[in-house]
């Protein structure tokens, strides 16, 4: 149903993405004048504070997360802000705090950020104080479970009480700009769709590379594990992104119809595709870190990274890999896409290149979506000059640095994107059930995979690529990893 809501109800207020990303985007979405006057914002949590309270907590995050110059009219967004002392585990308090939220006039978005097991109560406490009618919207954050099966148990219990076209799960990916670029790159564009496919291209590769370590989400993080907190989600949306049909319109149905199809081609993974790994102390840009083991302060099995070589079973991808791997305590903070395309076919060059050779190299599109925000191809071109001693050719690069092509333009918070997509209703970059469960149906096969090879992971130092068996997976069929 299409109404735009104006009260925001947020559960785990106090939280670490509340301050970080939710409380400041909401801000900088105010400072852009793009918040009707009347949304109201409740915050909610087991803390206990007032109205006040809650917005000296807010102005705290606002100064420590958000820029000074996305801040304008900071006291006029706090002033939307209000506070409800709640114990989400029993129902005693949803009363209060629906009279907190009051009458929505036009709807109300529930923004969701707490522990998963708390997840159930809440729904039961918000239909028992009335805050589940059809003008009512559900947001999830991760985790949404474990396993499928947790996962299952997650979405039934929302489904209890929210029909799927009011739930807007998270995956905070899709807000980036330069992920929505993607689909602007492959379907704006005439020059690529032709080519887009096993015939032309003859890999891909997806990097999402940290720097960072457990960051003190001690107990969070050693549960999951790399596979489970990047890849079941952003690492596979992304993928969805590079391998989907073209949608008939960008609209939620059409865009997460043809995902949905893509997740539920990819292959079961098979002996000897994956590689996991756990970082030991090192040192990242010149700074010793210590080891996982050390900041965990016990030997664990979780893994810090992984990579992966799947397959998407379909006519147009039949028998190119995507090359996955993500990590933390790499080298460098990266997110990037590589395709790699084949080479031509025949190389009118050959009988003319001389002792120098006329080289050819592959065709190479580099999508860069952070930190640097830029898209790369590699291109053939002769060297200058007379080849009196034979043609040489070299490949040069074609560069599009979007801050560049786009000056003046803001560099947004994901989740500004997301949390006005929720208010408005527009569920295109919010990830639907069923692809969700395709995601952790392969990830469970991938888990199942590892525990029948009794798989630990391999170390690799703080600061490098990770365990060179991850090299070894692409070299041994002859691809190397980008750089
Ligand atoms: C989160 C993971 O979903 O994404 C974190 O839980 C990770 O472990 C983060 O650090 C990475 O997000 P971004 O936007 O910094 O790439």
């Amino acid at each position: 149903m299409s109404f735009t809501a104006d009260r925001l109800l947020l559960f785990g207020a106090t939280g670490d993405l509340s301050q970080r990303m939710l409380l400041p985007s909401l801000c900088a979405l105010h400072a852009d004048e793009l918040l009707a006057p009347d949304v109201k914002i409740i915050g909610t949590a087991r803390s206990d504070m007032d109205d006040a309270g809650f917005r000296n907590f807010a102005r705290e995050a606002l100064e420590k997360f958000l820029p000074a110059d996305r801040r304008g009219g900071m006291a006029d967004f706090l002033n939307r802000l209000s506070y409800q002392t709640l114990d989400a585990t029993t129902l005693e308090g949803f009363n209060d705090l629906a009279a907190k939220v009051g009458t929505a006039e036009r709807g109300l978005a529930i923004f969701l950020s707490t522990a998963p097991s708390l997840f159930e109560p809440t729904i039961k406490g918000l239909q028992h104080a009335g805050l589940d009618g059809e003008h009512v919207r559900m947001c999830l954050e991760k985790p949404l479970g474990t396993d499928l099966g947790t996962s299952c148990e997650i979405n039934d219990a929302v489904a209890a009480a929210f029909p799927e076209d009011r739930i807007y799960r998270i995956d905070h990916y899709l807000g980036k700009e330069t992920v929505q670029n993607l689909l602007a790159l492959r379907f704006a564009n005439i020059m690529f769709e032709p080519l887009w496919n096993a015939a032309h291209i003859d890999h891909v590769q997806i990097t999402v590379a940290e720097t960072v370590g457990l960051e003190g989400r001690v107990a969070f993080y050693d549960d999951a594990g790399a596979l489970r907190d990047m890849v079941q989600n952003h690492m596979l949306q992304l993928l969805a992104l590079v391998a989907m049909e073209p949608p008939g319109n960008f609209d939620a149905t059409a865009v997460r119809d043809e995902k949905v199809k893509v997740l539920r081609s990819l292959r079961k993974i098979s002996r000897g595709e994956t590689v996991t790994g756990q970082y030991r102390a090192g040192a990242i840009n010149g700074d010793a870190v210590p080891g996982y083991d050390d900041e965990l302060g016990e030997d664990s099995d979780t893994e810090t990274f992984v990579a992966i070589k799947a397959h998407v079973d379909n006519w147009r991808w039949k028998g190119v890999p995507f090359y996955l791997r993500t990590g933390k305590r790499l080298p460098e903070r990266v997110t990037e896409i590589v395709v790699q395309f084949r080479c031509v076919p025949h190389s009118i060059f050959a009988g003319r290149d001389g002792a120098s050779g006329a080289k050819m190299e592959p065709n190479q599109l580099v999508i860069g979506i952070q930190p640097e925000e830029n898209v790369h191809l590699s291109m053939m071109a002769k060297v200058p000059g007379l080849d009196r001693e034979g043609i040489r050719l070299r490949s040069v690069p074609l560069d599009i640095s979007m801050p560049d092509a786009f000056v003046g333009a803001h560099k947004r918070i994901a989740y500004e994107r997301l949390l006005l997509d929720l208010i408005e209703g527009d569920q295109t970059l919010f990830v639907r059930r069923d692809e969700v469960e395709a995601q952790w149906e392969w990830i469970d096969a991938v888990r199942a995979e590892w525990a029948d090879q009794e798989l630990t992971p391999q170390s690799y130092t703080a600061g490098s690529w990770g365990p060179s068996a991850a090299i070894a997976l692409a070299e041994k069929d002859g691809v190397s990893w980008h750089e």
